[in-house]
C-alpha cells in the first residue's frame, strides 16, 4: 500500500513525509512541484512525486487515479489567512480536503489510516448548527452562498477559522 503525504514540500507535511520514508512506498505531493522534488531528492529513489492543486478536482482525481490503494493518506495543504483571499483559503483548506477525502476514499483498505490538518482556531468558530451542516457539504452547489449568510467570506482570518472548523467536521464524522 502507498503512503501519501499532501502538502509535503514544506513544514509538517515535509516533516511527516520524512518520517515515512523508508516505511513502504512512498508519494510525496504539494502544488509546489519543484519544493516536492527536491524533498524526493533528499529521501531517496523509492519515493514517488506529483504536483498537484487540491483546489482542481481533475489534478486530485488524476493523482489517485494513479495509486492502487492507500496506507497512510496524510493531508497537510493549507493557507493560513494571511496568505490568500477568503475564498482561495475556504477553496483550499475546506473544499481542497473534501475533494482529497472523496478521491481517495475507495483506495482505503481495511488498515489504512487518514490524517487531515485542522487548527485550534477552528474551534474559535461560535456553535451556529446550520452553518455547521453547509460545512459537513463543501462541495455542494451553492456552497459559498449559503455559508455567506452567516459570516463575510471575504474576510481571510475569518474564513480560515470556519475553513478548519470544516475540516474537523467533515473528518470526525
Ligand atoms: N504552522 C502552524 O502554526 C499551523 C497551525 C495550525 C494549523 N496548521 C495547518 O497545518 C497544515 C500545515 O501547515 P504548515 O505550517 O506545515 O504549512 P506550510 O505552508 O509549511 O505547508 C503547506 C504546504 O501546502 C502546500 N499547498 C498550499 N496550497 C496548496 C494547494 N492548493 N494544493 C496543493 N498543495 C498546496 C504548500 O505548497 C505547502 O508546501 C496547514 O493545513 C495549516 O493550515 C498550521
Amino acid at each position: 500500500m502507498t503512503n501519501v503525504v499532501i502538502g509535503a514540500a514544506s513544514g509538517m507535511g515535509a516533516a511527516v513525509a520524512r518520517q515515512l520514508a523508508g516505511q513502504g512506498p512512498l508519494l510525496i505531493v504539494d502544488q509546489n512541484i519543484e519544493g516536492a522534488e527536491k524533498l524526493a531528492a533528499e529521501l531517496g529513489s523509492a519515493v514517488r512525486v506529483a504536483g498537484c492543486d487540491v483546489t482542481d478536482q481533475g489534478q486530485v482525481d488524476a493523482l489517485f487515479a494513479g495509486v492502487e490503494d492507500v496506507g497512510a493518506l496524510v493531508h497537510t495543504a493549507g493557507v493560513s489567512g494571511t496568505m490568500a483571499t477568503g475564498r482561495r483559503v475556504l477553496e483550499i483548506n475546506l473544499l481542497g480536503t473534501a475533494r482529497v477525502l472523496s478521491a481517495a476514499e475507495p483506495l482505503l483498505r481495511p488498515g489504512s489510516v487518514g490524517v487531515c490538518f485542522a487548527s485550534q482556531s477552528g474551534y474559535m468558530v461560535p456553535e451556529t448548527p446550520p452553518l455547521f451542516a453547509l460545512l459537513e457539504e463543501p462541495l455542494a452547489q451553492g456552497f459559498f452562498d449559503e455559508i455567506g449568510e452567516y459570516f463575510d467570506v471575504d474576510n481571510s482570518a475569518l474564513a480560515y477559522q470556519v475553513s478548519k472548523r470544516g475540516v474537523q467536521l467533515g473528518v470526525i464524522t
